[in-house]
């Protein structure tokens, strides 16, 4: 009897936990289509163990950031084992997509952070250029990567600025007027597996850097950075948002006007991730 009551109460907890990640998940799509396809993917309707409505994602864990196509298909996400999975909504099921790697023996399914991940890459920010269709990957070990609408294996286009490798890529947003894409390198210093001491340290080595496709160059925007980890431009392009993980801040760097190239507080929170921004100009974070 004792076994049966917290085994009930486990399955309680474990199903709150899946509601809020439901929550927190339409807290950060960015449009309202989109969050209606995702709380469509997502809905429980009534929960029980026995809940199938959860989209499983399977062999593989960590989802760091959702992006939709062009279609309205998806959601895309990156995963652990370094592959960017797709959920067919008609077939309801996961497939591959793309990756960052072109060595992903050993990979599928893997966990193993320490030994695995430079090899089989770590996709984190996800975008697509709606225009072209092209998916942006900011892979944590690859650097800035792009693959067309079929998938595949993403062509590396930049994997380091001024001369200085990239350490961690981590967040990535596009300019959907200019194609121009605004992404974070965590850290020249720090690789993601070790990300507690980019905080700890009090590491200053992130950066805010722009690609533009057309000239296929890439700009420092913002040196010396604790921990930048997020990004989310504003509806009109006029500024950019950036979560400042080490100090538990948003900053906001103005792109445009009289205020250009001027950084200020935005927020003060708790330790920040992602940020996305929906329609009508209100952001979503999420916490690590
Ligand atoms: C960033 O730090 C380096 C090394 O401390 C310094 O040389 C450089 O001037 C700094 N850049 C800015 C924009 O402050």
């Amino acid at each position: 009897m004792v076994h049966l009551v917290s085994l009930s109460k486990a399955m309680s907890s474990k199903l709150f936990l899946t509601t809020s990640t439901i929550l927190l998940l339409s807290v950060f799509l960015s449009s309202i289509d989109q969050i209606k396809i995702v709380s469509h993917l997502f809905q429980t309707k009534k929960l029980s163990a026995s809940d199938k409505h959860i989209i499983p994602i399977v062999d593989a864990v960590g989802p760091e950031s959702f992006a939709f196509d062009p279609h309205g298909g998806g959601p895309y996400t990156g995963v652990s084992d370094g592959r960017i999975i797709k959920w067919l909504q008609n077939e309801q099921q996961w497939i591959g997509f793309a990756v960052t790697s072109l060595h992903r023996d050993g990979c599928e399914g893997s966990h193993d952070h320490e030994q695995m991940e430079h090899i089989c890459g770590r996709p984190l920010g996800l975008q697509f250029d709606q225009r072209s269709g092209h998916l942006y990957i900011a892979d944590a070990y690859m650097g800035l990567a792009v693959v067309g609408p079929e998938g595949g294996l993403a062509t590396k286009v930049a994997t380091e600025a001024q001369g200085i490798p990239f350490g961690f890529t981590n967040g990535l947003d596009i300019d959907q007027r200019s194609g121009v894409v605004y992404f974070t390198d965590s850290s020249w210093r720090y690789r993601r597996r070790n990300y507690i001491s980019v905080i700890v340290s009090g590491d200053k080595t992130g950066r805010l850097m722009k690609y533009d496709p057309k000239s296929k160059e890439t700009t420092v925007l913002l040196e010396n950075l604790t921990y930048p980890n997020g990004v989310a431009l504003s509806k009109d392009g006029d500024f950019i948002l950036f979560a400042d993980t080490t100090n538990c801040k948003i900053l906001r760097l103005w792109l445009k006007s009289s205020k250009s190239g001027i950084v200020e507080d935005f927020a003060h929170l708790r330790i920040s991730d992602n940020i996305r921004r929906n329609l009508k100009e209100s952001f979503g974070l999420q916490f690590m």
